[in-house]
């Protein structure tokens, strides 16, 4: 078999692992209503993203709760002061990251019409947008063919090839190992490798018997996937 062949994601065997493990967040459409054409609701996926870049899960579910029950659309956050953004943001750190999201609910009311770009690319000029945020909302909430690769996924990939390199050299190998993978489904197959990431192959136990990709890991036949990604030397 060829290397290229060895290395390939098995993206039917993610989402079909997916369809039956998905986490269950207040901002995510279950498979099973994407499936039933639920689209996410693209205010709730870029203010998690956003959140989720400071925080885990856990502590997000109650800032994410908070800002929703305040202000429910992309126009109320707009409106909103931006001193009583900051006030609710407080805890989660990082300020210029509120002062962010702020001009880049105004700029999606102001430039496009209180309706977020369905684009990376286009997503990519708003403020606080980067790389990351803009392919997680184009992927999952228009089902766009790119890579999203955070924390998680770099994880899951540097295992998968059992990477000599620090994760942080080989980024171009990990974003084209995801992106030769990407599905019709993928803003399915985005959130599944991010979950996959935190709930199995997790950075201190790698729970191989349940993860979907094992078959071809690289890292699990090593017999001590978890000495990968390897730290960047100091
Ligand atoms: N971490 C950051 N964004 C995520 C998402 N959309 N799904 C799962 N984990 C995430």
């Amino acid at each position: 078999m060829q290397h290229s062949e060895i290395s390939a994601i098995d993206a039917d065997a993610v989402l079909d692992w997916y369809d039956r493990h998905a986490r269950d967040l207040p901002w995510r459409v279950s498979p099973a209503d994407r499936a039933r054409g639920v689209k996410p609701n693209p205010y709730f996926v870029w203010l998690s993203e956003i959140m989720l870049q400071q925080t885990t899960i856990a502590a997000v579910r109650k800032y994410f709760a908070a800002f929703t029950r305040l202000w429910p659309t992309v126009q109320d956050l707009a409106a909103a002061p931006l001193d009583d953004v900051l006030v609710q943001w407080a805890g989660l750190g990082y300020y210029a990251r509120a002062r962010n999201l702020h001009a880049c609910a105004t700029a999606v009311v102001v430039h496009h019409g209180g309706v977020f770009p369905t684009t990376a690319a286009a997503l990519r000029d708003l403020p606080g947008i980067g790389d990351y945020t803009s392919s997680a909302i184009a992927a999952i909430c228009h089902d766009e063919r790119v890579a999203v690769v955070d924390g998680n996924v770099d994880r899951v990939i540097a295992r998968y090839l059992a990477l000599s390199k620090p994760v942080r050299e080989e980024k171009p190998l990990v974003r084209a190992t995801v992106q030769n993978a990407v599905p019709g489904r993928a803003g399915d197959f985005a959130q599944a490798m991010m979950d996959l990431g935190a709930t199995i192959c997790a950075p201190r136990r790698a729970n191989c018997l349940l993860c979907p990709l094992e078959p071809d890991c690289r890292g699990t036949k090593t017999g001590n996937p978890v000495a990968f990604p390897v730290p960047p030397a100091k």
